[in-house]
């Protein structure tokens, strides 16, 4: 077979897969498969041909996308294939077999299967050699050197890098060559063992191979000519290009000219730049160490070392070290639960090589500065009460009393405490409402640029603070977070961001999410600000928009004044949701250019505030735990928790049962189509290119690896299909839910098996679903039949925020044009600890009151659950449109609606008396 119809071979095959690597995998189990039988037909004397097409066929599949792998390695692939074409096909069949178990089971990072590869090869000089001085349990990598060299070479630097391991070496490392741009790109992408890259001088621009097979997975494309560049320009080209996929990967450059020359132009991306005479021994050791400071986690490395040690424990906390346990007659339970190693390391110690949260000066600090070297931020904290703690310290350390702030109306409680305490005048912001699935998207640029215009207008823009946003939402519509900053800081340039991340840690460790986190783009708007060309663009559109309307702004797309924007961004992300990290755990991101001079005393008296002064050690050292495997392992885990989301929609889809009762909502269902230009409607779903298309120009994008499954046809609320059908009697557990739908989600924890388990499950529903229906009576079905028209059928349309009441508006100008929306919500709130100056009223008296002309106005949060977003907040006034979408909703559980008495609302003295207050 040619190369070139080898690629539309594997473009076929690899539709459905989002993750050559698992499509790797699979391809080699059913060649093992394949290979088994064609030797046993050989050995049987049976007709061959079928055996050996399909055989051949799946070599094929592997040929164009092997050469990126360091195990078995291109000379052992080429190897095996030679015994096939001799028709030697049980050795064929043996080798393939021991190649795919080592793949399948990962056991090719212990080193013992590199001798079947070997010997496949014929390439080591003592087979097996190697196993014997890899002890098993030796964290693996691979790295990658781009330089276009012969087999000899290659086997040389191969041998020689070997050559320098020493049993007590931490790690163990292969090397994958590869002689392009093109082919350093993909297999950036595809190879996730990929620790770090060695550059040399001798690279080519194209692959000169067929790359049509894995054009999908990775955009190779080399900008211009790289020829035209000199070898050093060229490695510093490819050096950002791989940075830009993986920022994580530790980057050498090696060279044959002065070093010194090329050391002062090269990029901070580059950990060290070695001349090639100079051996390998330096390269080894910095590649290895390279991955050491990645590997190391300082707290939970003292934590450890702290539990092992005898101490007398004169203070409190009977717990520690297991004391209080372990000769207890009645609690032993609790050691044969948790094992030991646990309450050996409880321990109030802030000294003995711990650290105090609230004053780090030793491990706890080291571990934060890991953190916020992963992660992409200036300083990183770390929160042992969850986002609800970490949102309400950035809140306190940036929002003082009166400072006007934006926020999205959906966001969490913890925002709208946090400026409760802080004395906040609020803003809230309406997300588009999705009314036929009962949810809620995201906040239209349109309407946050509306409101900063309106508040310059009315002179008041130096008051407006800080802009807080949640992103990724619940349901997983992401932001274009770097245009939201960009068009927010043109019209207020010390605007300061608060993005709520409580759901997208993982998205740092994928190249399609990254550029839409809060610590990216900071740094990446930081950048274009720094750029002098930037300062011309700038200079020459502020001309052309001098003059323009408000309305014309609008349309416009606007960008920042270099001389005045500031980059203040804050990311708050619940560690624990979405990586690994003990309940609680989360981070405070921060990349603020006044940090130092206007922020730090505040934030740290603000982290004072609402910090325990007994923080969980545990939860601490999961954190400095969860960042390690994060840096090291977070492209692999996220990869996956995207496939596994794309197989979850692609199994309910296609099954014919599924079907009838359960639908995946895509993008185009949940994002309007005015805010998707790039007109794309399953972004990953065709293709991983188009997925960035999609991502790299639409205001909004979804999640893929959140997966809303629209139940409407089944007649089961989703409240009741979560709470009945998944949990009681299958145990699948889920969070969200709405009116007709469900919302799964994959993380990266979660297997190939658990998705199948929940296939199986929802796939066992449908059937109970067909069998109830079969055996339904009239009545029943009739009743059936209305259930599913009430789900199908839209509700009452999602209520706006209506406004609040003139007496918790400080605002109190007569003029509507230049009059703005801002609530005071600590008077509104702390009105209500007054018992008489409240009254419930039931659903019914508020509509009559509301009918009859009056205001009826909220003294408490009313938040239905589902969908668990705030319809009233205190001070808001009610309008038939809340109480009519009030009525709609099937929900039982209404936090701030009494079931006896009502809602409580402020009679009118408390109106007036807040009124004065507004006034004074
Ligand atoms: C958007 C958002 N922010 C913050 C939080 C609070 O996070 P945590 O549970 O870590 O306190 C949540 C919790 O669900 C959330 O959904």
């Amino acid at each position: 077979m040619n190369a070139a119809s080898a690629g539309g071979t594997v473009r076929n095959a690899l539709s459905g897969y989002n993750n050559l690597s698992q499509y790797r995998k699979d391809t080699w189990s059913t060649l093992e498969e394949a290979a088994e039988r064609l030797a046993a037909a050989a050995a049987a004397d049976r007709p061959l041909d079928t055996h050996v097409d399909r055989v051949q066929d799946l070599i094929d599949r592997l040929s164009p996308i092997e050469r990126y792998w360091a195990f078995p390695g291109p000379q052992a692939f080429q190897a095996g294939r030679r015994l096939f074409t001799a028709g030697k096909y049980t050795r064929f069949s043996r080798a393939v077999a021991s190649v795919s178990r080592a793949l399948a089971s990962d056991s090719f990072r212990n080193g013992i299967p590199w001798s079947v590869a070997a010997a496949i090869t014929d390439q080591l000089d003592h087979p097996g050699a190697l196993a014997a001085t890899t002890p098993a349990q030796r964290p693996y990598f691979e790295v990658l050197v781009v330089e276009d060299m012969s087999e000899a070479q290659e086997r040389a630097l191969r041998q020689e890098l070997r050559a320098w391991r020493r049993p007590d070496d931490e790690f163990i490392y292969e090397i994958v060559v590869v002689p392009s741009f093109e082919d350093a790109v993909i297999a950036a992408r595809i190879n996730f063992g990929l620790q770090a890259v060695v550059i040399k001088r001798r690279f080519t621009q194209h692959s000169g191979r067929d790359m049509s097979a894995v054009a999908d997975f990775a955009d190779a494309r080399s900008p211009g000519d790289l020829m035209e560049h000199s070898a050093e320009d060229r490695a510093e080209l490819l050096g950002r290009a791989l940075i830009g996929i993986r920022p994580e990967l530790d980057l050498y450059m090696m060279t044959e000219i002065t070093l010194e020359d090329v050391a002062a132009s090269v990029s901070h991306h580059f950990r060290r730049i070695f001349h090639s005479r100079e051996g390998t021994l330096e390269l080894h050791l910095s590649l290895l160490g390279g991955i050491q400071e990645r590997y190391q986690a300082p707290f939970f490395n003292a934590l450890q070392k702290y539990s092992h040690r005898p101490t007398g424990v004169f203070h409190a906390l009977p717990i520690s070290q297991g004391k209080s346990i372990v000769n207890s007659h009645w609690i032993k339970d609790m050691i044969d639960f948790y094992g030991l190693e646990i309450f050996l390391a409880e321990t109030s110690a802030t000294c003995g090589g711990l650290d105090s949260l609230l004053e780090p000066t030793g491990p706890l600090r080291d571990a934060q500065d890991l953190a916020a070297r992963t992660f992409g931020s200036r300083q990183t904290y770390f929160a042992t009460n969850g986002t609800s703690t970490a949102n309400k310290i950035v809140c306190q350390a940036l929002v003082g009393p009166g400072d006007i702030v934006l926020v999205d109306r959906n966001c969490h409680q913890s925002h709208h405490y946090g400026l409760m305490l802080s004395g906040a005048h609020v803003i809230y912001l309406d997300a588009y409402p999705l009314n036929e699935y009962s949810m809620y998207g995201a906040v239209p640029l349109r309407s946050i640029k509306a409101q900063l215009l309106a508040l310059r207008r009315a002179g008041k823009l130096d008051r407006v603070k800080m802009l807080m946003l949640t992103n990724c939402t619940f349901d997983g519509m992401v932001y274009d977070v770097e245009r939201v900053m960009q068009e927010c800081l043109a019209l207020k340039p010390d605007l300061v961001f608060l993005w709520d991340e409580a759901w997208f840690a993982f998205a740092r460790f994928h190249p399609v999410y990254r550029p839409r986190t809060g610590m990216h783009s900071a740094g990446s708007l930081l950048g274009k600000l720094r750029d002098p060309q930037y300062k011309k663009v700038y200079q020459a559109w502020s001309e052309q928009i001098r003059g323009a309307t408000d309305e014309q702004l609008l349309e416009t797309r606007l960008i920042p004044d270099p001389a005045r924007a500031r980059v203040r961004v804050y990311a708050t992300q619940s560690t624990h949701k979405t990586l690994t990290s003990l309940r609680q755990g989360s981070m405070i991101h921060v990349f603020d250019q006044d940090f130092g001079q206007k922020v730090e005393e505040t934030f740290h008296e603000a982290y004072m505030a609402h910090t325990s002064t007994s923080p969980n050690y545990q939860i601490l050292a999961s954190l400095d735990l969860g960042r390690r495997q994060a840096a090291l392992e977070g492209f692999e885990l996220v990869q996956k928790q995207v496939e596994y989301a794309m197989r979850l929609r692609d199994a309910v889809d296609n099954h014919p049962l599924l079907r009838r009762y359960m639908r995946c909502l895509t993008t185009a269902d949940l994002i309007p189509e005015q805010f998707r230009p790039s007109g794309i409607g399953q972004p990953l779903r065709s293709g991983l290119k188009n997925m960035q298309a999609a991502w790299r120009t639409d205001e909004f994008a979804l999640d893929p690896s959140r997966i809303t499954i629209y139940i409407g046809a089944t007649g089961i609320d989703g409240d009741t299909f979560k709470r009945v059908h998944l949990m009681d009697r299958h145990g699948v557990q889920i969070n969200k839910t709405s009116r007709n739908s469900v919302l799964f989600m994959t993380n990266i924890g979660t297997t190939r098996s658990s998705v199948a388990y929940l296939i199986e499950v929802l796939v066992k529903i449908a059937r109970e679903l067909d069998e109830t229906q079969a055996d339904m009576s009239l009545a029943e079905r009739a009743a059936h039949e209305h259930a599913v028209r009430r789900l199908t059928s839209p509700s009452a349309p999602l209520p706006d925020f209506s406004a609040f009441h003139d007496a918790f508006r400080p605002d109190t100008s007569t003029d509507p044009a230049v009059r703005t929306p801002e609530g005071d919500v600590r008077r509104a709130f702390f009105l209500s600890y007054d018992d008489a100056l409240c009254e419930y009223l039931r659903p019914e008296q508020v509509r009559e009151k509301l009918e009859a002309g009056h205001d009826v106005v909220s003294a408490t949060f009313v938040t239905p659950y589902p969908p668990g977003f705030p319809v009233l907040v205190p001070g808001q006034m009610f309008s038939l449109r809340i109480l009519d979408y009030m009525d709609s909703l099937d929900t039982s559980e209404v936090h701030g609606l009494r079931a006896d008495r009502g809602y409580r609302v402020y009679i009118d003295k408390a109106l007036e008396i807040a009124a004065e207050g507004t006034a004074g």
